[in-house]
């Protein structure tokens, strides 16, 4: 087994991603054209949407990232999202809080499926950023994520583009067993020491 779980990030307490101890953990694929777009409403959004980026390195597809507002920055949102497939993206990932338009506004001006990221937020703990991305109207769908999960946008992004991509898709069947895995040593774990000491030792 050549993959480990380790902490993503572990400053921000963020869940786990898959992470290799080889230095060439992945057959390398060119980095150009990007595939994935990670965009986000604010530079404040980069915390959480951090974790999407994390898993297109960690899965070495080619991805790009940039801050695109709905609001403060309208007509470079509609050029982004008018273009992105004719540069070849093939997926968007959107991050927004607050009147998270960004989501929305970009899957409707894109024929690319769009995974959007309900931002927490401080006045409404993120609920206002949920309603706003995932209460679409028919015909214009945003696959929406839970609040602040950008690492699960990142995995439903490469899982759009593994299920065309055989390589792509190996990689995914090793990290849902790397996380098998995982929970399994943590109950054989649980069995040997106890709840007492088990909770002690975390
Ligand atoms: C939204 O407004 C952004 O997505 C961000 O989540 C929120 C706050 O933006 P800042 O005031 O921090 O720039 O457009």
């Amino acid at each position: 087994m050549p993959y480990a779980l380790t902490p993503l990030c572990p400053t921000l307490s963020l869940p786990y991603a898959l992470r290799s101890h080889s230095p060439t953990p992945y057959a390398l694929r060119p980095m150009t054209p990007p595939q994935i777009s990670i965009i986000m409403g604010s530079d404040s959004d980069l915390p959480t949407m951090q974790a999407a980026i994390a898993v297109c390195e960690d899965f070495q597809v080619a991805h790009e990232v940039a801050i695109i507002s709905a609001h403060r920055t309208p007509e470079r949102m509609v050029a982004y999202a008018q273009q992105a497939h004719q540069r070849g993206l093939k997926v968007i990932i959107a991050g927004a809080g607050g009147a998270a338009h960004l989501p929305g506004m970009v899957a409707a001006l894109t024929p690319l499926p769009v995974i959007g990221v309900p931002i927490q937020t401080s006045a409404l703990h993120g609920v206002d950023s949920l309603y706003s991305i995932v209460q679409m109207p028919k015909g214009i769908p945003v696959a929406t994520v839970a609040i602040d999960n950008g690492q699960n946008a990142g995995l439903l992004a490469i899982q759009m583009l593994a299920s065309h991509q055989p390589d792509l898709l190996k990689q995914v069947q090793t990290y849902r067993q790397a996380l098998q895995n995982a929970v399994v040593e943590k109950q054989e774990r649980l069995a040997a020491l106890g709840y007492r000491q088990y909770l002690s030792e975390i």
